[in-house]
């Protein structure tokens, strides 16, 4: 969990490398329906280019396919979702987490790093124009797909979805504070550095549970 532009997409790839399990991101999940023009791109896709949430019932159904895949049975790391109280209760009523991790920054921080984000359409892969360059410019790294800025970058939609995450992140963390699950992370550094200790504090806190590791 955490305002939009924190990492938390950065920092999903790398727990999913280090656990050895999926990431499962809600918006890439969301960005595909709408790339592949399917029913329900069509309905998501005019919430998601102004910044709103997609109404529950339609994410709800979009992440609870994609947990029930054989590939996420040993465990997965969720990136962006739950996002509201109602997402939050449907999923410990059936897939419980064992951790929330709420990635915390400063606006001005955020603001940075989505105004340099590249992305790439074919493979999902994050870059960014100064933190993260791709070696040929305009072009990915991982599959050589010409890199985009994801048009909910545009400054007016930043602004709106960052006051959605205003609205619903309090409630959504005391939700996993209740349950003993909240882990607040300080990620306004660099990732590469920062990623180390987050697995290690995660196996401390998860220690004597039963989670899987490579
Ligand atoms: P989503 O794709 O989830 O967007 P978001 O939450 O706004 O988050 P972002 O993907 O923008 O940022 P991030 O935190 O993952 O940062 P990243 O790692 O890329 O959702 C998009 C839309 O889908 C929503 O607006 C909504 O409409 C819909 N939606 C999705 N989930 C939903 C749900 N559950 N319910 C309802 N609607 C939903 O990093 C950003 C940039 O910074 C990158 O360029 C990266 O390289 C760079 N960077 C990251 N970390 C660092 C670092 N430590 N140092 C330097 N640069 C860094």
């Amino acid at each position: 969990m955490g305002p939009p532009g924190v990492g938390k997409g950065t920092y999903a790839a790398m727990l999913s490398q280090a656990f050895g399990i999926p990431h499962v991101s809600s918006g890439e999940l969301l960005r595909r329906e709408v790339a592949s023009g399917t029913d329900l791109g069509r309905l998501v896709s005019k919430y998601m280019a102004q910044g709103e949430l997609v109404p529950d019932s339609l994410v709800n159904r979009v992440l609870f396919e994609r947990l029930s895949k054989p590939d996420c049975r040993r465990g997965f790391v969720l990136d962006g979702y739950p996002r509201t109280l109602s997402q939050a209760e449907a999923l410990e009523a059936t897939f419980p987490l064992d951790l929330a991790i709420l990635l915390t920054a400063p606006l001005e921080v955020v603001v940075e790093r989505l105004a340099g984000r590249l992305y790439c359409p074919a493979c999902g892969e994050v870059y960014h124009e100064k933190w993260r360059p791709p070696a040929r410019p305009g072009v990915c790294d991982k599959c050589g797909h010409a890199l985009i800025k994801r048009a909910d970058d545009a400054p007016e939609v930043v602004a709106r979805r960052y006051s959605e995450y205003l609205s619903s992140s309090k409630a959504l963390a005391e939700f996993y504070e209740r349950r003993g699950k909240l882990f607040v992370f300080d990620a306004s550094g660099d990732a590469r550095v920062l990623c180390p200790r987050l697995v290690e504090k995660i196996e401390e806190l998860l220690r004597g549970k039963e989670v899987v590791k490579l």
